[in-house]
């Protein structure tokens, strides 16, 4: 079991992405050294390209985005934790890989689709071929297994697609290269959305700071923002059911639910005909007391960069080395020398 993912570093981190994909990846490191299998989890700062961005603002990123995924729990003594662009082979083996994936199967697309809009032309290469580098980043360990987002399944199945026909085309039948990558998807992944509307997600760019709780939020803005988020004079109710056409309520329980790690039928089982008077602080307190210690070692880590680029660094010498068979084994069987 070889688990691998990936995360665009952003800044601005919050519960929302707490919640998503960095939790998850937490829990699948302490699964998967329970079964002796291993854990590669990388900043995606080459996908950063594929988009206008600030170089400044992308180191900083990545330093932030690897200080938020140590202060939730990714312990590098069990992890690889690591920056692609450190890691060379994942730029060379998608240049490798550009030779089988199709043009068709990219236009395909749906991120593709959605990101370009009306302005294809206008759009990078990167953006383009930004799934045949997510394949390289996969097949170039031997995932067995990769967690991500519903949003990116469409990319998961392409990398299976390229790895297929990349053994089919230059492999032996009995001696393929690469391995075919499974997708996980957190079955009811939590969706957080904004505290002021319950109807859009929480976001870094949402102009108001009221609307998200951030991982740099002390204990008292965190409760100060429970205390004030939207949402109805009507009490909770016992079932699921009835939180229909409540999108804040709703929003709460399952950020409650989600903290808690239970589920939001069983939120209601508690605080079933309580009102929001009562909810609230029980929901400002729990996210106190889970929040508080991950804050407190994410402010340590953000103070220290040179710390945090000798995490990285040796991330990607192990990385590295993990890689090196598979890229090699690539070269050789496109009939590539290399001395
Ligand atoms: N494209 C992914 C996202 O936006 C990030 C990513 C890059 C990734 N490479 C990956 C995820 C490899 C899983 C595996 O969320």
């Amino acid at each position: 079991m070889r688990i691998v993912s990936g995360i665009q570093p952003t800044g601005n981190l919050h519960l929302g992405n707490y919640l998503g994909a960095i939790r998850n990846w937490v829990r699948m490191q302490d699964e998967a050294a329970a079964q002796g299998g291993e854990c590669l989890y990388f900043l995606a700062d080459l996908h950063a390209l594929s988009q206008p961005h600030d170089p400044k603002a992308l180191a900083s990123n990545t330093r932030e985005m690897a200080a938020a995924l140590l202060a939730c729990g990714i312990d590098p003594e069990k992890s690889v934790l690591f920056n692609q662009a450190q890691v060379p082979a994942h730029a060379e083996l998608q240049w490798l890989l550009n030779g089988t994936a199709r043009v068709g199967w990219l236009n395909r697309m749906t991120q593709w689709k959605d990101k370009a809009g009306k302005n294809r032309e206008g759009q990078s290469v990167a953006l383009f071929t930004y799934p045949v580098l997510q394949a390289a980043d996969v097949l170039l360990y031997q995932a067995t297994h990769v967690p991500v987002g519903e949003d990116q399944k469409q990319h998961l199945e392409l990398a299976r697609d390229i790895a297929q026909k990349f053994n089919n085309d230059y492999c032996a039948p009995d001696a393929p290269l690469f391995t075919l990558p499974e997708p996980i998807i957190p079955r009811e992944a939590a969706r957080i959305m904004s505290l002021r509307d319950g109807t859009a997600k929480m976001s870094k760019s949402d102009p108001s700071d009221m609307s998200r709780i951030n991982l740099t939020d002390d204990a008292e803005t965190i409760l100060q923002k429970v205390r004030k988020a939207k949402t109805d004079p009507e009490p909770l109710p016992a079932d699921k059911a009835d939180l229909e056409g409540r999108p804040e309520a709703a929003n709460l329980v399952g950020i409650y639910a989600a903290v808690a790690g239970t589920s939001p039928e069983a939120v209601l089982g508690e605080f079933a005909g309580h009102g929001f008077g009562a909810f609230k602080p029980a929901l400002g307190e729990l996210l106190v007391e889970k929040l508080a210690p991950i804050n407190a070692r994410f402010l340590e880590l953000r103070q220290d960069p040179a710390g945090l680029d000798a995490i990285l660094r040796s991330g990607a010498e192990k990385a590295r080395a993990l890689g090196t068979p598979t890229l090699h084994g690539a070269y050789a069987a496109l009939g590539l020398l290399r001395g």
